[in-house]
């Protein structure tokens, strides 16, 4: 794949050879940086025994020890950033469940690449320039908002900056501003497609054409679902703050098979999670980021928890990595079974009684992990009859697809929480 396509940058298909060693010498480039300005990762890599110097080859990154959350908690809020403040243009920072946020610093070198990787993730969506885009990502702290919204812009395209909340207003300005493109997560977009419905607004005549979800784990089975009921089509896109935001990998709209990771800015590795060894291309495990370019927050094999695997390119020359089936710290083990969210999300999909707005608790009775699943029926007239059967099935597929036995509840329609941004899959009550 060497033809230079319109609308797509030169490294998009340029050769794996030309990509591996612009990466190269960007990786030396970025860990010289970290070292030289970041006393956090000198004594990092001087512990571990390694020096710039010794990254001659790409393989040469697994000699570098790892970051995590915690050491940007421990220097927190700005230990970890390699620019003086005056260079520093934002912040951003994520909520985190207990503690300190993680707060993320860019120059304005590094707002510029990230608005040209939204740019170029949208573009991959199928977006094109002079379309109208609703964002309803965050703005705020959050950097799905604010990390859309650049992009939107610098790909030439409109943006109508809505931001999360106020679902029935959501609806009216997609029915007045008749946008062609939404930035939303998937759950969001559900609570919206209800608001649809309950407003009128038929799926022929809603303008929305693409739809670029994100931000939490969501199915193929969540995909097809609602690009039937809103008629759109659903396009992936990854992204976490530590590396930048929104746009590090996305997928392709005519492809649709795994999310492009740009590899010219961030270079994905798999690591086997239990022992945080590399793992060849193919096989899967936890995802792991090295920043290439970025400036004031340069990340050195960040471990983002997400579990995928990498792939070949077939549309771009980037590799690609398949839909993120969980997160490590999302993996219940149930009585000895590894269970992930997104599991039950496909049973429930697959149920044209059920809703997929679910909720999953776990709790301890005794020595026993017990889970339950709280999903809502699609028809709010539905008999109480028809949930307790729909209940019955569901807990029958857990059981024989999954191996676990979970007591399900369905329940009436708008009685599971909703989310504005990222749903909440899990409540885990249990302590210790
Ligand atoms: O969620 C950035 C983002 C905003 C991505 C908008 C896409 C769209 P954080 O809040 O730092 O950043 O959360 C990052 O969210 O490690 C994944 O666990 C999860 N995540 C993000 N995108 C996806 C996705 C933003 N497409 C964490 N599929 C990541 C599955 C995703 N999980």
């Amino acid at each position: 794949m060497n033809a230079l396509i319109p609308g797509l940058h030169p490294i998009e298909t340029a050769s794996r050879d030309e990509i591996e060693a612009l990466q190269l010498s960007r990786l030396k480039w970025s860990v010289k940086h970290a070292y030289d300005n970041v006393p956090h990762y000198r004594a990092k890599l001087d512990a571990a025994g390694v020096h710039p110097d010794d990254v001659q080859e790409l393989a040469d990154l697994a000699k570098l020890p790892f970051t995590t959350k915690e050491d940007l908690r421990e220097t927190y809020p700005f230990g970890m950033f390699a620019a003086p403040k005056e260079r520093l243009r934002r912040v951003h920072a994520s909520s985190g469940t207990t503690g300190k946020p993680t707060v993320v610093g860019y120059t304005d070198r590094d707002i510029s690449m990230w608005a040209d990787m939204v740019a170029r993730s949208i573009y991959a969506a199928g977006a094109r320039p002079g379309m109208t885009v609703h964002i309803a990502y965050g703005y705020g702290l959050f950097t799905g908002g604010l990390g859309a919204h650049y992009g939107v812009e610098r790909l030439g395209c409109m943006a109508v900056p809505v931001s999360g909340g106020q679902t029935e207003r959501q609806v009216q300005l997609i029915r007045d501003f008749r946008p062609e493109v939404i930035m939303v997560t998937p759950s969001y977009m559900l609570a919206l497609a209800d608001e649809m419905e309950a407003q009128g607004l038929s799926r022929a005549d809603c303008s929305l054409e693409i739809g670029i979800f994100g931000a939490e784990p969501w199915t193929d089975e969540m995909r097809r679902s609602i690009e039937e009921r809103v008629g759109l089509s659903a396009v992936d896109i990854y992204g976490l703050s530590e590396v930048i935001g929104p746009g590090v990998a996305n997928e392709v709209r005519e492809a649709k098979d795994g999310l492009y990771v740009w590899e010219d800015h961030f270079y994905p590795e798999i690591v086997d999670p239990e022992t945080g060894q590399p793992v060849p291309d193919g096989e899967f495990g936890e995802l792991v980021f090295t920043s290439l370019t970025k400036e004031a927050l340069p990340i050195l094999r960040y471990r983002t928890r997400d579990l995928t695997r990498l792939l070949p390119g077939t549309a771009r020359s980037m590799r690609r990595m398949e839909k993120i089936t969980g997160r490590t710290d999302d993996m219940l083990i149930i009585r000895g079974v590894n269970l992930f969210p997104s599991q039950i999300e496909e049973l429930i999909l697959k149920d044209p009684r059920l809703a997929p707005h679910y909720q999953i608790e776990v709790w301890r009775e005794g020595a026993m992990d017990r889970i339950a699943v709280d999903v809502e029926a699609r028809d709010p007239a539905a008999s109480e009859d028809l949930k307790a059967e729909a209940a019955m099935d569901l807990a029958h597929h857990i059981k024989s697809y999954i191996g676990v036995s979970a007591a399900v509840r369905v329940q009436a329609v708008g009685a599971v929480e909703r989310s504005i941004g990222k749903a909440k899959r899990v409540v885990d009550r249990r302590t210790g």
